[in-house]
């Protein structure tokens, strides 16, 4: 995507442009046009011109179709935005029902406007769907990480999920999404900063998802076990890089009726 400059003949001058562009690219020259100066060569792609733009004035050219939207707010009240909060909860009960690949779309969609540190969006998905694969990818987790639920073995762990019917850890999801670097981290603040992009991506496809009727959980234990066994586990997902994410996604099997209770928050400075 590039910014390539502002539509003399529509824009209004109303130098909103000015105020929202995180890298300040945006003055009036001396003939009092708008103009758009990329100055620095470092225009980060967020957008917040063409969004604050009540002409539609920017110019802009993208490599994928020019989806933005018009809205007027507010879209949701907050009652109705916390409530989806509050409902959501974590899936580890699944139906054996494969979600169809319009829902995940639209999962994915959602997923596609979660921001980004420097909009970078670096992060890419692998989505597994085979339930052997998922089967494998769950069972050397178990192997790996079966203290982690306190168990003193792997096949304790294994018969425990057993006979509560949730396979392994995935409780049987149909589908795994799973969030990757194909780079290193250069640096640990970069490592929390992707750590962060992944998250912020998963949760809106959790919230997404469950307006859409359908269960995930995060699948972080995912992360333990490949800091133990990174090839072996690498080589069942195909993926080669850093894995910074991952979650299930299907539909629920359990249906809850009231939101679980959560303990007051710690702020300070707002007294
Ligand atoms: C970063 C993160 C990692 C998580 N990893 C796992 C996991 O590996 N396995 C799992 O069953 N749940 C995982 N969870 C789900 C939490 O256990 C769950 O959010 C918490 O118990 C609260 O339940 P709720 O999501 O239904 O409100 C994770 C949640 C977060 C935010």
């Amino acid at each position: 995507m590039s910014i390539q400059g502002i539509d003399q003949e529509l824009c209004s001058k109303c130098k909103i442009c000015l105020k929202v562009c995180d890298r300040r690219y945006f003055h009036e020259d001396s003939s009092g046009n708008i103009v758009y100066e990329n100055i620095t060569n470092n225009c980060i792609f967020c957008g917040h011109c063409i969004a604050a733009c009540p002409e539609d004035a920017i110019i802009r050219s993208f490599n994928w179709e020019d989806d933005v939207e018009t809205y007027s707010e507010p879209i949701v009240s907050y009652e109705k935005t916390l409530q989806l909060l509050r409902m959501n909860r974590s899936t580890r009960n699944y139906k054996q029902k494969m979600v169809p690949k319009e829902l995940i779309d639209k999962v994915f969609n959602a997923m596609r406007y979660a921001p980004s540190g420097g909009n970078a969006r670096l992060w890419k998905y692998k989505v597994l769907s085979d339930p052997k694969k998922i089967e494998e990818l769950g069972d050397i987790i178990s192997r790996t990480m079966y203290r982690y639920w306190g168990f003193n073995s792997y096949e304790q762990a294994k018969k425990y999920f057993e006979s509560m019917d949730r396979q392994n850890i995935f409780n049987k999801a149909p589908i795994v999404i799973i969030l990757y670097y194909e780079a290193k981290a250069p640096n640990n603040t970069m490592y929390a900063v992707w750590g962060a992009d992944t998250g912020v991506a998963i949760t809106y496809g959790q919230l997404a998802a469950e307006s859409l009727g359908l269960g995930t959980c995060w699948m972080n234990v995912l992360l333990g076990a490949i800091s133990i066994k990174k090839e072996e586990i690498l080589e069942i997902i195909g993926i080669k890089g850093l894995v910074l994410g991952a979650m299930t996604l299907g539909y629920p099997a359990v249906k809850y009726s009231r939101s679980p209770p959560r303990a007051p928050l710690d702020v300070e400075g707002l007294e």
